[in-house]
């Protein structure tokens, strides 16, 4: 199908745009907001802003690099949730603005949907119907893929996302936000079974991350008031700590997951399937659950446009429109 489509990201703290063309993405530009960096967390309200001030340049340089002009899209395709209200409403926004004065259709996407989608950019794709473990900073869910735009949540965190789970314990450990690739490299170089911190203890395929947080708050502090310089002299120890824990737990899951459903395709999405320890564990559980496994690119693991192209187009395949009235929704569920 020869269709192009204009996709903008902008859910949390990344302005993204990607041109998709032929149900391929051509292209993902990607403006990260570090202005959040010292404040240890994002800040909605500089979010939206700084959404506002790169929106234009990003889209301008995904047309350029695409060598194709506005008049040459087919549709435009947004974030609609989950996410910040206020960053969403720049996307939307923009999105609308430009439906509207091309009239061309108006798509809205489901970032979870999307992050899971992002498997379809390159090959390998997995088949359907799959399990996707989502890990994100806003999410963690255990979904059956039946098909591009059929999906089912069966287990999801009750509490905090394990990204979040991977950011807090950072800032605990005196590091700038968001600190997940910073335990991810310093982990690398630790003893992962000096320090442990005990798993949530949760029935069926749900998670829990708030207790662990806890854990290593009272951890750290036990352990300062003897040394103050504890986290300098076992840094990497404790890193390759809190992320084996927080691995073991998603693991877990995803094996009970893949036990009840008898399905063994099994993908990763969303930010934290950056992490190298958790591309890693999954690689050894292949071999003994005989699973498929599907990693996306690193460029499609955290937030991006190309994945929200890519959910446009199947979309846009099943005349999936939205009109104008459309609005952001920031908590939007999975099938929505
Ligand atoms: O999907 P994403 O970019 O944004 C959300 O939708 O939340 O995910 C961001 C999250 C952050 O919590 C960040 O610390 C985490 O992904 N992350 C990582 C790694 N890379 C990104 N966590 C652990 N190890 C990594 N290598
Ligand atoms: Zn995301």
């Amino acid at each position: 199908m020869s269709i192009t489509i204009l996709a903008i990201e902008s859910s949390c703290d990344d302005t993204s745009a990607a041109i998709l063309k032929d149900g391929k993405v051509l292209n993902n530009i990607v403006a990260t907001q570090s202005v959040h960096q010292k404040y240890g967390g994002i800040v909605p309200e500089l979010a939206s802003r700084a959404h506002q001030q790169n929106i234009v340049p990003v889209v301008h340089q995904a047309l350029a690099e695409a060598g194709i002009s506005m008049n040459d899209l087919d549709a435009v395709a947004y974030t609609r949730g989950p996410g910040l209200l206020g960053s969403l409403l720049v996307g939307s926004s923009f999105a609308k603005g430009v439906s509207l004065s091309l009239d061309i259709p108006l798509i809205e996407v489901n970032h979870m949907e999307a992050h899971i989608l992002a498997h379809f950019i390159d090959d390998p794709r997995p088949v359907f119907p799959f399990l996707c473990l989502t890990v994100s900073g806003g999410h963690t869910q255990l979904v059956v893929v039946e098909d591009y735009l059929s999906m089912k949540v069966i287990g999801e965190t009750l509490d905090d996302a394990v990204g979040e789970a991977f950011d807090k314990s950072a800032k605990l450990l005196g590091m700038p936000y968001p600190g997940g690739p910073l335990i991810d490299e310093y982990a690398a170089k630790g003893d992962p079974d000096r320090f442990t911190f005990p798993p949530a203890d949760i029935d069926g395929l749900d998670f829990s991350f708030s207790g662990i947080k806890t854990a290593i708050l009272y951890f750290l502090q036990r352990n300062l008031k003897e040394n103050e310089n504890f986290i300098q002299e076992n840094l990497a120890d404790i890193c390759a700590g809190i992320q084996n824990s927080l691995i073991n737990m998603l693991m877990e899951k995803l094996v009970k997951a893949s036990e009840e459903t008898g399905i063994r395709e099994i993908a990763i999405a969303g930010g934290v399937s950056a992490n190298s320890g958790l591309r890693g564990r999954l690689e050894s559980e292949r071999k003994v659950h005989k699973w498929n496994i599907y990693i996306p690119a690193m460029e499609y693991c955290t937030d991006n446009a190309g994945m929200i192209a890519m959910a446009a187009f199947y979309k846009f395949r099943s005349g999936a429109f939205a009109g104008l009235e459309s609005t952001p929704s920031a908590r939007l569920k999975i099938g929505r």
